[in-house]
């Protein structure tokens, strides 16, 4: 029996793996470590946009596809190709270990095993994580698998715009874009994708 939320990860990872560079897709263990740590299966939060099983998958492709949809109208100029995709991929990476699936009915099979029922909620839970933050998180977890240049760097780490809680980071954050607008382009495909687009 596999259940429903299963299938929905399942779909992600072959959509993934089919719009990831060769290089990328070829990397088993990356792929093999995202999908344990929940990638392709968690929610993109708990109740805002993307509350629901597959949404970090779903909301991350679809900045990718905006920041893809920029690049086409030539108003960001990347070091690399494969920019977007990185940038827009796993920009939120940091929230693959922060959220605990939960249901509220199981069925339960003739040898005793309990399968979920229904659709899960996602439940903010960071008793097991040891990284904390947001972007600088995300980076973290990402160069472990891919290095990353100098302005993927700081598109991920400023993906939150002027939604950064501390009001010292603002000044850092207006460098960030003056010294290259790919960032600010970078925060506004991440709210077209959640604000405007819903995903
Ligand atoms: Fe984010
Ligand atoms: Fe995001």
């Amino acid at each position: 029996m596999k259940d429903k939320v299963r299938n929905i990860e399942d779909q992600n990872v072959i959509d993934y793996l089919e719009k990831a560079p060769k290089w990328i897709a070829d990397n088993k263990a990356f792929t093999d470590w995202l999908t344990e740590k929940g990638f392709f299966r968690t929610s993109a939060s708990t109740v805002h946009h993307g509350a629901y099983a597959g949404a970090l998958y779903k909301h991350s492709d679809a900045v990718r596809e905006v920041l893809e949809e920029y690049t086409e109208l030539g108003l960001i100029d990347w070091d690399r190709p494969v920019s977007p995709f990185i940038i827009g991929m796993y920009h939120d990476l940091c929230k693959i270990d922060t959220y605990r699936e939960e249901y509220d009915h199981y069925i339960e099979a003739d040898d005793g095993t309990r399968f979920p029922k229904g659709d899960p909620h996602f439940v903010w839970d960071d008793a097991g994580v040891i990284i904390p933050g947001h972007a600088e998180k995300s980076l973290i977890y990402i160069l472990q698998w891919i290095p990353l240049t100098s302005q993927e760097i700081a598109c991920i780490r400023w993906h939150m715009g002027a939604f950064e809680k501390d009001p010292k980071m603002w000044e850092y954050y207006g460098r960030a874009i003056e010294q290259d607008s790919a960032v600010l382009y970078t925060h506004t495909a991440d709210m077209v994708a959640s604000r405007v687009k819903g995903i």
